[in-house]
């Protein structure tokens, strides 16, 4: 070998080794992403840089064009994962290791989006106000016996338009706007807050039921003040009439600029890898999307549910719809 040749292969190695780093822009909180992130870091020794991107993160890609610091897009909800595909900030990756780990009705068809965890849409109940078997379906919340006993936050929220897009794949436009139209008698209050405000106002006796997201319930047990309000409730896994409990992910896509696609490519691989799994359902409460990593105690303690069948991509493609319906309707107003 030449000097010069040694020279060129030193230069070549070195300059991308030293360079090679992960840009994530992230929706999810930073307490979250923290260790799975550091787990990452630990076992391949690539920094990862975190930018947490609360609201605009679509134009914030979009200003930032090919000179984007961004490889990595963490986000929750399919509503989220599927906007930025949308929007053209995200590149397809095809990749054996992440198509073994998340089934594929939990990632994008077109492979520019991977769910990571998954979180079911469940009903709060009252443990003292609502009989076992009183609630069993999504469809009942409509049912007028729930009249001035219903709590949600806004219909326009991500979590509840996927769960109307979910209603829609299921029973078509006009059954759906019956659906919202009944939700919108039954509310106890206009929707506000998030879905553990919703809890709260159970507790204070507002309300008897209410929508929210499961690891919600893991989040109150951990808050002194929060427990209080989660002890009032129990979870109901409801079903869709002709099918399972409705199911949302969190997610990771590439974007389209990604300057350091391999590296990036290789914490995508790790999130989706037992160690990272164990971390998203302990520290979360989330369910794992890998098979065979175990759920947390606490969200084993709730017991056990059947997903709903319809796939997230159909999800993300009537999006647009249940959000027109719900606004038509305005389950807020
Ligand atoms: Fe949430």
């Amino acid at each position: 070998m030449t000097r010069l040749m040694l020279a060129a292969l030193i230069g070549s190695t070195a300059i991308p080794a030293l360079a090679e780093e992960v840009n994530v822009y992230s929706h999810r909180q930073p307490e979250l992403i923290q260790p799975l992130l550091d787990a990452f870091t630990q076992e391949t020794g690539i920094p990862v840089n975190v930018a947490f991107v609360e609201k605009g993160l679509v134009e914030k890609l979009k200003a930032e064009g090919d000179r984007s610091p961004a490889d990595l897009i963490l986000t929750v909800d399919v509503a989220r994962l599927g906007e930025v595909k949308d929007a053209g900030v995200t590149q397809p990756v095809q990749d054996a290791a992440l198509d073994a780990a998340i089934p594929a009705n939990l990632r994008d068809a077109d492979h520019n989006w991977y769910g990571l965890t998954t979180r079911a849409r469940i009903v709060y109940a009252n443990k003292d106000r609502v009989a076992d078997g009183e609630v069993t379906t999504y469809e009942d919340l409509a049912d007028p016996k729930w009249k001035g006993r219903l709590c949600t936050r806004s219909f326009t929220n991500d979590y509840n338009v996927a769960l109307t897009a979910a209603h829609l794949a299921h029973h078509g436009p006009e059954a759906t706007v019956t659906w919202l139209e009944g939700i919108k008698a039954n509310l106890a209050k206009k929707p506000d807050g998030g879905d553990r405000d919703q809890v709260k106002s159970i507790w204070a006796g507002e309300c008897d039921i209410s929508l929210g997201n499961t690891y919600y319930m893991g989040k109150m047990l951990e808050d002194p003040e929060q427990k209080e309000w989660a002890g009032s409730v129990r979870i109901v896994f409801p079903t869709f009439q002709d099918g399972g409990t409705h199911v949302n992910v969190s997610g990771v896509a590439m974007t389209t600029s990604a300057p350091n696609k391999d590296a990036a490519l290789k914490l995508m691989e790790f999130l989706a890898s037992d160690a990272a799994q164990k971390i998203y359902a302990e520290t979360n409460y989330e369910f794992p999307i890998k098979q065979g990593v175990a759920l947390s105690p606490v969200v084993e303690s709730w017991g056990s549910f059947t997903p709903d069948s319809v796939d997230l991509t159909e999800i993300s493609r009537l999006r647009p719809e249940a959000l027109k319906l719900i606004q038509q309707v305005d389950v807020d107003g």
